[in-house]
């Protein structure tokens, strides 16, 4: 039993074994003298060591083993826990199969498919030997000003309530006799654990601005942003990140009400908990200040594994020199010690500390890339088609010629946006799928003429005429953590004047690629069809394709108010004054020949149905009535 292992192996630790295991250290500064000196925890793949250009999932299986070789010759032999910002798919290796990020799949409020979104996810990061994800972002984003507004689901707890199983698909459903009080499941290798992040409050802070403070009451955080928690941890999160942002100004990572009374003792988690990337350090501004206070506030609130990339020796000193001088008692370390080897307990490590190669073929492989074509394809959201009940939708594959316009029609980054082989997103043409115009030249047919120009003119429209249509794809451009707040939230490379100027002379479908609902109404009135695509990652040229051009339906329904001016924010429904562009849970349908509903729909349950590996569990049962009866969870 896990249990009596754990208690086994901490009875034959010291204390410098202990703060060891509560280190996490960027993977630039993991040298196998340093993992075995130390008897480090945990290895980060820090967001700015990407990989070089020409790394496969196999040289990061290689590379991973080395440090797991390096933690295994210690003199206990506990493996490494890696972790990883895999939070759209194994988005940081070359080849792997990268999903829409948050906001389109709560766009779609489809739990099966994010149950197998996260078994996929899974399977891809594991076969590189990575056992922990640093997702799913459960935050409810109250406001799209904030730079992180597309990692989370939704403004509605409700939906993001939903979408929180995606921990069902990378961790595996809780077994259903767990004995010994804690939920987490192994998955035989194949699955990994997941982190619900970044506790708590994360969306709610005033003006969206990241990192700041959120102003609630207890009832109204409980409500808004703890529920989803409940529900993470129902299904068995096995670790949950502390957030940079304040609660009632006081910092969350050095918080021991929602820490440790809340979570782990009302809500009875036995996880660990991880602190952000030097998040002990911005408890005080400028960071790093008073560290060692910090430290101990932060240890003795509950932080459990310490996320310090960088400066490692000073908590390493300064914790040994709070636990022997009785400022964090030794009971402390060993509960959080404890959390953390159960948690590498369950996850197998002990059992299979190396990479499964086994799973290689499956980074990127069709099956996984057709399920994120579907994603694309249910998370669109048809917000106009048509004016004077004339739909422009679907398009016509036959038509003799079309423009499609826009920066975003052919760039891979775009569409991925941030967290993708980079931190802060790629702007280059990364090679990982396909592009919006790549997928709209190979459903038209072979006759059609696609011109592509990125940003026209009034001279190359006065020069080229005679289009049937245009569709102009333009957006945001990509940006992750610290580079996101925005207070004008307008389209990025003159996308606004490219509306304009195409529009206003041909028939135009303008697609929008963002993170977050942007400026859209000064435009309307010469957008013929709008498409909200949220950031569709590597399948959408062919996801975006089969719906446009009339083989599936618009699905998507806005997980978020579309707002009209920014002097409106922050805006959600159920606000008093709530005038939007588009509510939440807006989307339109296509009006599709009777013949093609029956073919959408015949493939559809077909498809469901003949999905060999996904077994149906009864859930209700297990986990407390979460999931709805039938749902498939493999
Ligand atoms: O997981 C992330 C977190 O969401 C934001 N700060 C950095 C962490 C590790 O990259």
């Amino acid at each position: 039993p896990v249990e009596s292992r754990v208690s086994d192996l901490l009875s034959r630790m010291s204390l410098s074994e202990k703060i060891g295991q509560m280190v996490q250290i960027d993977r630039s500064l993991a040298s196998p003298d340093v993992l075995r000196d130390l008897a480090i925890g945990s290895v980060l793949n820090g967001g700015d060591s990407a990989p070089a250009p020409d790394s496969t999932p196999a040289m990061w299986a290689d590379m991973i083993d080395g440090f797991q070789k390096a933690a295994l010759s210690t003199r206990l032999g506990i493996p490494i826990f890696y972790g990883i910002d895999a939070v759209h798919g194994h988005n940081n290796v070359f080849g792997a199969t990268v999903f829409p990020h948050n906001i389109g799949l709560g766009a779609t409020g489809d739990v099966n498919l994010i149950t197998r979104i996260g078994k996929a996810t899974a399977l891809e990061i594991r076969a590189t030997g990575i056992p922990y994800t640093f997702a799913p972002c459960i935050a409810v984003c109250r406001d799209p000003r904030w730079g992180r507004c597309y990692e989370s689901y939704s403004e509605d707890t409700n939906i993001v309530r939903r979408m929180a199983k995606i921990i069902l698909g990378l961790q595996g459903a809780p077994p259903l006799n767990h004995t010994e009080g804690y939920p987490f499941v192994a998955g035989g290798g194949r699955r990994v654990m997941a982190c619900a992040k970044h506790y708590t409050g994360d969306g709610g802070t005033k003006g969206g601005v990241n990192e700041y403070n959120t102003v609630a009451n207890y009832t109204e955080l409980v409500k808004v942003h703890i529920q989803p928690y409940r529900d993470a941890l129902a299904m068995g999160v096995s670790t949950v990140m502390a957030s940079y942002s304040s609660w009632n100004g006081a910092k969350m990572h050095t918080n021991p009400f929602l820490l440790t009374r809340v979570l782990k003792e009302e809500m009875s988690f036995q996880g660990f908990v991880i602190s952000d990337w030097e998040g002990v350090d911005r408890v005080t501004s400028p960071p790093g200040s008073n560290y060692k206070d910090s430290l101990k506030a932060a240890i003795n609130a509950g932080i459990d594994m310490v996320m310090i990339p960088f400066k490692y020796q000073r908590f390493i000193t300064d914790l040994t020199d709070l636990v022997t001088t009785g400022q964090v008692p030794v009971s402390r370390i060993d509960d959080a010690v404890r959390r953390i080897l159960r948690v590498k307990f369950i996850a197998g490590l002990f059992e299979q500390p190396m990479a499964n190669r086994s799973l290689l073929g499956l980074v990127g492989q069709k099956r996984h890339r057709e399920l994120a074509r579907e994603a694309v394809r249910k998370s669109l959201v048809l917000l106009k088609n048509g004016k004077d009940k004339q739909m422009m939708l679907p398009l016509d594959k036959k038509a003799p010629r079309i423009l499609v316009a826009g920066t975003h029609a052919h760039n891979i980054g775009y569409q991925c946006g941030g967290w993708t082989v980079t931190w802060q997103g790629s702007s280059g043409n990364i090679t990982i799928g396909t592009t919006i115009l790549e997928g709209i030249k190979n459903a038209v047919s072979k006759q059609t003429q696609v011109i592509f120009e990125e940003k026209p003119d009034k001279q190359f429209l006065d020069k080229n005429k005679d289009f049937s249509y245009a569709i102009v794809v333009v957006g945001e451009l990509p940006y992750a953590e610290t580079s996101g707040d925005s207070k004008d939230l307008t389209l990025a490379l003159d996308g606004g004047e490219t509306i304009k100027t195409v529009c206003a002379e041909i028939k135009c479908l303008v697609i929008i690629v963002s993170g977050r609902p942007v400026v859209i109404e000064p435009y309307m009135d010469v957008i013929e069809a709008l498409v909200a695509a949220w950031l569709p990652g590597s399948e959408a040229g062919k996801g975006i394709a089969d719906v446009i051009f009339g083989d599936y339906d618009f699905q998507g329904r806005l997980p978020r108010t579309w707002f009209r001016r920014v002097d409106q924010l922050p805006m959600n429904f159920g606000d008093p004054h709530y005038n939007p562009l588009y509510p939440l849970g807006f989307g339109l349908e296509m009006k599709l020949s009777s013949h093609t509903r029956a073919r959408i729909s015949s493939s559809s349950s077909s498809s469901s149905s003949s999905e060999s590996f996904c077994h149906q569990l009864d859930l209700p049962s297990l986990i407390n009535g979460l999931v709805d009866s039938g749902e498939c969870v493999y």
